[in-house]
């Protein structure tokens, strides 16, 4: 019998693929402007610069990890992961960031993985580490993601995300512009609360922290009890299947942080 799930799924993956298809005529029709150009402003090379310094002051022991990297656009964030040694899987929602990741850096694992249409995925093997950087908030159903990850992950995931400042627990869904390769694939993410992504980790992967310090850039808040008015706020989790002992993770919301030391010696 077909359910109304099953209806549901299915025009969704229609409208995905008739989507995807227009996006191409689109990009073929408006010549010679370089589809991937979104990834490549100076503004999105100075917010990984940024997240990723902050990433590295974290301490975490990441070593020779096997890593799946989700959303990973067009994988310049997996250099990261290759200098320490890890064997990283790389996947996206689209197809087309997939090609021309593996076209920029034909030597890495990359495949697609849509992470509004997951339910199991065994199918890929188990990972020490979730890699889940500038994702969670271009999904329409995050928990559901979360949910599958977890399942598939064994020690931890790096999760940073935009959130909604408050402090009840809300996922506050936000409509996106599907056309562009750099936002929701389905037409529809979220903004979380803080709250809402602690509940969450702690739900499905057992224990939930936030990074006692934030990257060095505009978009992570340093203040959540009278946010600066601006249009994105942003701010680095850790979900751990185990407690994790490190001095720069706290399991409980913080409404102050400061900024990371690399960033501050970094100037
Ligand atoms: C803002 S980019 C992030 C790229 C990179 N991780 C970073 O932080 O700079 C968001 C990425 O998520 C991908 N994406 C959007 N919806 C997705 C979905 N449902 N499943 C998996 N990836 C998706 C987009 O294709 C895009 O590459």
């Amino acid at each position: 019998m077909v359910t109304g799930d099953t209806w549901q799924s299915l025009s969704d993956r229609v409208i995905a693929v008739v989507r995807s298809q227009v996006r191409r005529v689109r990009r073929r029709l408006a010549g010679s402007g370089d589809p991937f150009e979104v990834f490549l402003t100076s503004e999105a090379l100075a917010i990984n610069q940024a997240r990723q310094d902050h990433l590295a002051s974290l301490e975490l022991d990441l070593n020779g990890k096997t890593v799946l990297e989700v959303g990973a656009g067009i994988g310049l964030h997996t250099k990261f992961f290759e200098d320490r040694e890890c064997s990283v899987l790389c996947t996206d929602g689209r197809p087309e960031n997939v090609a021309e990741l593996l076209r920029r850096y034909p030597h890495r694992r990359a495949q697609v993985l849509d992470l509004d249409e997951v339910g199991d995925l065994s199918a890929l093997g188990m990972f020490d580490v979730v890699y889940c950087y500038g994702l969670l908030y271009h999904l329409s159903r995050p928990e559901q993601a979360l949910q599958a990850l977890a399942r598939v992950c064994r020690e931890m995931i790096l999760l940073e995300t935009c959130v909604t400042p408050g402090e009840e627990v809300a996922l506050h869904p936000e409509a996106e512009d599907a056309w562009n390769p750099n936002q929701a694939s389905s037409g529809l993410g979220c903004r979380p609360t803080r709250p809402w992504v602690m509940a969450m980790l702690k739900k499905h992967f057992g224990h939930a922290y936030i990074s006692a310090t934030q990257p060095r850039h505009p978009d992570f808040d340093l203040t959540w009890a009278q946010p600066i008015s601006k249009p994105l706020h942003r701010a680095v989790f850790v979900g751990a299947k185990a407690p994790l002992a490190n001095a720069h993770l706290r399991p409980a919301l913080m409404m102050q942080q400061v900024h990371d030391l690399a960033a501050t010696t970094r100037g």
